[in-house]
């Protein structure tokens, strides 16, 4: 399930619902239950994890139905963990049962399925937490002062491997993006004659894959510290037949010498809250731009209080994953600086540009066309222009 439109966030936010006509006791009661169904639906989360991870839905649902012991058989698993497995997904209402079946005999039901398999399906997102639930313990002793800095990136894993496979098809989405870089004067018309553009943390490469098709005199660059990401993106690029980028891996915090001055544009999108030095990132995309050269940065822009996200769950999985990924990957290296938080704020961004000499600004705000489905959570994604005078 794509979750780009957010309806999915809308929904969950009744349950946090308050009633000021309520009196303090109702009030009480409804909060105890509220606090109530959000640990059933961790108990919840926990299992379709397990059960993904194991591949127990996927054995389910290449059956029309299946018993306990041929879902044990077929997933090469213990009969007596699925029997207890099989429990929590069906007074879960995951699972169906067929009545009076004996032995009982399971399913899924057809309306269910698209939820449960592809690779942005809620289950998929499920899947994620297991390197969250393995990583626990060690986010809990980082929170201590005597606790460790933070957490290896290679622990990270399950969350930062989550990069998004591409075809010719997909990439082909300039009529959505155009307005986004139409922001910047001129770089259009800079795309159209050809000019060596760089994107930073480029991930899976989907952005720059999409520019690369449609700006075939340009030449486009990504960088990653992950060569697992560049896996991706190679692959990303190789379906969709383009051969003006080029992917390296390299560390956005000592990008090579010979670039200063190189580029006219450098594109950087959802990094800097995941980097461990992103005021040095910045001062080196300062660096390898070219003088006049424009730099965007696509990040979260809110107004850096709490309070006013009171009660809000469209903030809850970014500070969820804020708090158990981004910050404890940005603290992790000996010369980590300030990490800036999933939800920077935009006087943040703003004189951190300033300070890497951008004169700096937001262009745009809110707009999702160049978002990947991995990002949507929360709903500040502003984007900041800085100019190299
Ligand atoms: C949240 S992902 C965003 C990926 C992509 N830009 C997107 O928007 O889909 C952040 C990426 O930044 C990369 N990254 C973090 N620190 C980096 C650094 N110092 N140098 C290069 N890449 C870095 C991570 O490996 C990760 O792939």
């Amino acid at each position: 399930m794509d979750r780009k439109d957010g309806s999915n966030h809308k929904e969950t936010s009744e349950i946090w619902k308050q009633n000021e006509k309520q009196t303090d006791q109702e009030k009480s009661t409804a909060f105890g239950n509220m606090l109530e169904r959000s640990l059933n639906a961790t108990y919840l989360s926990m299992g379709l994890t397990l059960g993904g991870e194991l591949g127990l839905f996927d054995r389910i649902l290449e059956q029309d139905s299946l018993t306990c012991q041929e879902l044990a058989e077929k997933s090469q698993t213990k009969q007596c963990f699925v029997n207890e497995w099989l429990g929590l997904m069906v007074s879960s209402g995951i699972i169906d049962c067929i009545p009076d079946s004996d032995p009982e005999r399971y399913f899924i039901a057809d309306y269910k399925k698209s939820s449960l398999q592809g690779q942005y399906s809620w289950l998929a997102w499920a899947k994620e937490l297991s390197g969250y639930f393995k990583t626990y313990d060690t986010v809990s002793q980082c929170f201590k002062l005597s606790g460790p800095r933070g957490v290896d990136r290679n622990q990270l894993d399950a969350f930062y491997d989550f990069y998004e496979n591409m075809d010719k098809e997909s990439a082909d989405k300039w009529s959505e993006m155009k307005s986004t870089f139409a922001q910047i004067p001129g770089l259009i018309q800079n795309f159209e004659n050809g000019i060596e553009a760089l994107d930073v943390g480029c991930g899976g490469g989907n952005i720059f894959i999409s520019l690369a098709l449609q700006f075939p005199k340009s030449t486009f660059y990504g960088v990653e510290i992950s060569e697992k990401a560049l896996q991706v993106a190679r692959k990303n690029a190789e379906n969709c037949g383009v051969k003006n980028i080029k992917f390296i891996v390299a560390d956005a915090t000592n990008l090579p010498k010979e670039w200063t001055g190189k580029f006219k544009y450098v594109h950087t999108s959802h990094v800097h809250h995941d980097s461990s030095r992103p005021r040095k990132v910045t001062s080196e995309i300062f660096r390898v731009l070219a003088s006049k050269g424009s730099l965007s940065i696509f990040e979260n822009g809110t107004n850096g209080r709490h309070g006013d996200k009171s009660s809000d769950p469209n903030y809850l999985m970014g500070y969820f994953i804020s708090t158990f990924a981004c910050v404890p990957n940005a603290t992790y290296d000996e010369k980590a600086e300030e990490p800036l938080g999933v939800y920077v704020s935009k006087r943040t961004i703003i004189k951190m540009m300033e300070d890497c000499g951008f004169s700096a600004s937001v262009v745009g705000g809110e707009d999702k066309s160049i978002e990947s489905p991995v990002h949507n959570h929360g709903s500040t994604i502003l984007h900041y222009h800085g100019l190299k005078n």
